[in-house]
């Protein structure tokens, strides 16, 4: 008799053993399976980088009085009004090695802390080891009559925004 209960508890233990390695087998399918649709998911999705814009507003003209440099800081952009009214941009990154050059309105020129070039109001160098001008960058107004300022459009000393 009792060796009849022990053969019904051991079929019944291995009714759970079965049960528990079915489950365990459905999980780990379930585990690979879920693993390769989000592994494809990431393959088939572009893994593209946003850079920010290079266009950015420069306010108004009004902010900007005839004869002066502004330098924006956050842009590092200078944006030049000359006396005549219209309007231009460079480049503040030093054509050296990157450094950020400085209007000296004392002196007139724009001059780089690193190692000591010197540019001219329009940025053409007038004392090394700067190789080449600052770029100068188009420059607009929208609709609103907000200067706006493309870095990513580099043009000649001849272009202008007249206002
Ligand atoms: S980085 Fe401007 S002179 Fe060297």
């Amino acid at each position: 008799m009792d060796e009849k209960l022990d053969a019904e508890n051991q079929s019944d233990n291995l009714i759970t053993r079965r049960y528990f390695l079915e489950s365990i087998s459905g999980g780990a399918i379930f585990i690979a399976t879920a693993g390769g649709v989000v592994l494809t998911g990431q393959f088939l999705s572009p893994n593209v980088l946003r850079e920010p814009s290079l266009r950015f507003k420069a306010g108004l003209v009004e902010n900007y009085p005839p004869d002066s440099i502004t330098l924006n800081k956050e842009q590092k952009v200078f944006i030049v009004r000359a006396k005549e009214g219209y309007f231009y941009s460079i480049s503040a990154v030093c054509t050296h090695l990157g450094c950020i050059a400085n209007w000296k309105s004392e002196e007139g020129i724009i001059a780089c802390p690193c190692h000591g070039s010197k540019f001219n109001k329009e940025g053409k160098v007038i004392d090394g080891p700067a190789p080449r001008s600052l770029p100068r960058f188009i420059m607009t107004m929208d609709e609103h009559g907000q200067l706006v300022v493309d870095k990513g459009s580099i043009v000649g000393e001849e272009v202008i925004l007249k206002v």
